[in-house]
């Protein structure tokens, strides 16, 4: 018997179909070339949200959606907390639509979005990759510095996997590299968890290439998450020479950087600083969105004369760069999850990607990704 789902998933698809065919009939006229001999290839619209990518090399390989969802911002760092059971059905439906790994961290709230996406994905657990991360320590609620000692990476393990209602993590990250613990002791604590059954791949998240491959040598590392976007690209120049290398997956994070590469953001938004990093970081300060604007404007005028929002650029961006890109973005909103799956279905022609990064390229980024203590914990 048909799964019902499925039926539902058709007639959506189908009313995505009409919809994507009616974007792509906007004008062609653009200061990107849109030649007819460039005419994309991709079937936007079409039932197909089930394009899959592969993190990592042979049997430490790990085949996901070829876009995860970032889980953090339903209950952390992103201003609001939506409703919890809304959030539930979100998760539930992005699985649905066609989503495999979904990434949370201990930090996240701390461990209430662990419970989130623990609760939700129960009941589809075979049908879904987890992806979550140990590396700080956790006091009164708050982050308290690095902790990547062995004995609490397996407590956190222990701990996560009970809120995650799971018996193992599908792709556990070290979060940050912990200066003070050898990465081989990272490395191996993780190899023993593998052979435990309670973890089964592993991951490093903002690791320095000379920590790659240290811990690389002990245990296959399956994905890098660093934060990647087209307002902060400087992985292009180490981190993914690295992966490319090693046989690494690459999943970056904030890769609509935080919301601005949608074009919502602007100088008069608030950010709940109680619950939101942007609060504080230098790029989100007024000045500095204005001055990027620039950038928006470029995904704006691609985008217009093709039928593309400022995200699916953004994120068909990323896609675009190497076939083992698994970008997470984040969203609390169905109508921005299926955007974003969206742009999972652009294909650039070699030109119009030519054409688009050298604009992108001429854009000097104003303001700092981190500052302080974060800033510091990236350079490891
Ligand atoms: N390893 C690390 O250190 C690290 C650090 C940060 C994040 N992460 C991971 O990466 C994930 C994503 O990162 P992120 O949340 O920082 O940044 P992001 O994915 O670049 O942006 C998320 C923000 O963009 C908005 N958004 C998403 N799609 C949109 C669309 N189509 N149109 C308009 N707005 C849209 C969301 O708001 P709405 O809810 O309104 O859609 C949200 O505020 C996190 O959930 C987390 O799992 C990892």
């Amino acid at each position: 018997m048909e799964n019902p789902n499925n039926a539902t998933r058709r007639n959506f698809f189908k009313t995505g179909a009409a919809l994507g065919a009616s974007l792509l009939a906007a004008p062609a006229f653009s200061n990107f070339s849109t030649a007819k001999e460039q005419a994309p290839k991709e079937n936007i619209g079409l039932p197909n949200f089930t394009k899959r990518r592969t993190l990592g090399s042979g049997k430490h390989s790990l085949e996901v959606s070829a876009i995860g969802l970032g889980c953090m911002g339903m209950s952390y760092h992103r201003s609001f907390v939506p409703d919890r059971n809304r959030m539930i059905a979100l998760l539930r439906k992005a699985a649905e639509m066609g989503v495999t790994l979904f990434d949370t961290a201990e930090v996240y709230g701390p461990y209430v979005n662990e419970e989130l996406v623990g609760e939700a994905l129960a009941p589809l657990r075979k049908d879904v990759l987890i992806s979550s991360k140990f590396g700080f320590n956790i006091e009164n609620g708050q982050m308290a510095g690095l902790n990547s000692k062995p004995d609490h990476i397996r407590s956190v393990v222990e701990q996560s996997l009970k809120r995650l209602r799971t018996d193992h993590i599908d792709l556990l990250y070290q979060h940050r590299v912990d200066p003070n613990v050898p990465i081989e002791d990272v490395a191996g604590t993780v190899k023993d968890l593998i052979a435990e059954g309670k973890v089964r791949r592993f991951g490093l998240s903002e690791a320095s290439s000379e920590n790659i491959r240290k811990a690389h040598a002990v245990q296959p590392v399956t994905a890098l998450q660093s934060e990647y976007s087209l307002m902060w690209r400087k992985v292009e120049d180490d981190a993914l020479k690295v992966c490319e290398e090693l046989g690494i997956g690459f999943v970056p994070y904030s890769p609509l950087c935080r919301g601005y590469l949608t074009g919502l953001i602007n100088e008069r938004t608030k950010f709940i600083a109680s619950n939101d990093n942007r609060a504080t970081l230098p790029r989100y300060q007024p000045d500095a969105i204005v001055a990027n604007w620039a950038m928006i404007d470029v995904l704006t005028e691609f985008g217009n004369h093709r039928g593309y929002t400022v995200a699916q650029v953004a994120l068909a961006y990323l896609l675009a760069q190497k076939p083992w890109i698994v970008p997470i973005p984040g969203t609390t909103k169905q109508a921005h999850l299926q955007e974003n799956l969206w742009s999972a279905e652009i294909e650039f022609t070699v030109d119009e990607l030519k054409q688009l990064t050298e604009a992108v390229s001429k854009i000097t980024v104003v303001g700092d990704r981190y500052t302080g203590q974060s800033a510091q914990q990236v350079k490891n």
